[in-house]
């Protein structure tokens, strides 16, 4: 497997709590590398863009303002198989339903307040980190 880049997102209840280097561990000790990362404030127009495709769900507007609400931490992740161990290393959306030693289980509050954002196709993921980084940003 050749290796791979994913963005990640560490989200505001996270940030607000204080979590940003236990959960970046979490994913280094997972193997991830983090080869970009920056602190920003994300503005309306960008978590509705970003979100787009849950654009009409009941929630779309509670994850808007929620991820708006306190500063972010994006990052690009990068290692073998990155997007699935990613995934693996954040546990399920719901952290009721997340398997101990993930970092959902581990931080997250609640299905909208879940510490953490992942890719979930080599698809999205090339979107999500265009979406915030340019080329000479990320540095592996
Ligand atoms: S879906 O509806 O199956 O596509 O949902 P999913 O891909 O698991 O995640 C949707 C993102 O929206 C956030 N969110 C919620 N999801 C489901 N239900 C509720 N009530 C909800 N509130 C917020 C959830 O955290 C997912 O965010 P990301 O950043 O993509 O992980």
């Amino acid at each position: 497997m050749a290796i791979e880049r994913t963005f990640s997102i560490i989200k505001p209840d996270a940030t607000k709590r204080n979590l940003t280097g236990k959960i970046t561990a979490k994913l280094e000790e997972a193997g991830l590398r983090v080869v970009a990362s920056k602190r920003i404030r994300m503005s309306k127009e960008q978590a509705e863009g970003f979100y787009a495709e849950h654009q009409g769900k009941p929630f779309f507007a509670g994850l808007v303002n929620f991820m708006i609400s306190e500063p972010v931490i994006v990052q690009v992740l990068e290692s073998e198989n990155a997007i699935l161990l990613n995934r693996e290393v954040m546990g399920k959306t719901n952290p009721e339903e997340a398997d101990e030693g993930t970092i959902r289980k581990e931080f997250a509050l609640s299905m909208s307040e879940n510490s953490v954002h992942g890719s979930d196709s080599p698809e999205s993921a090339a979107r999500e980190i265009q979406f915030f980084f340019s080329d000479d940003e990320i540095v592996g």
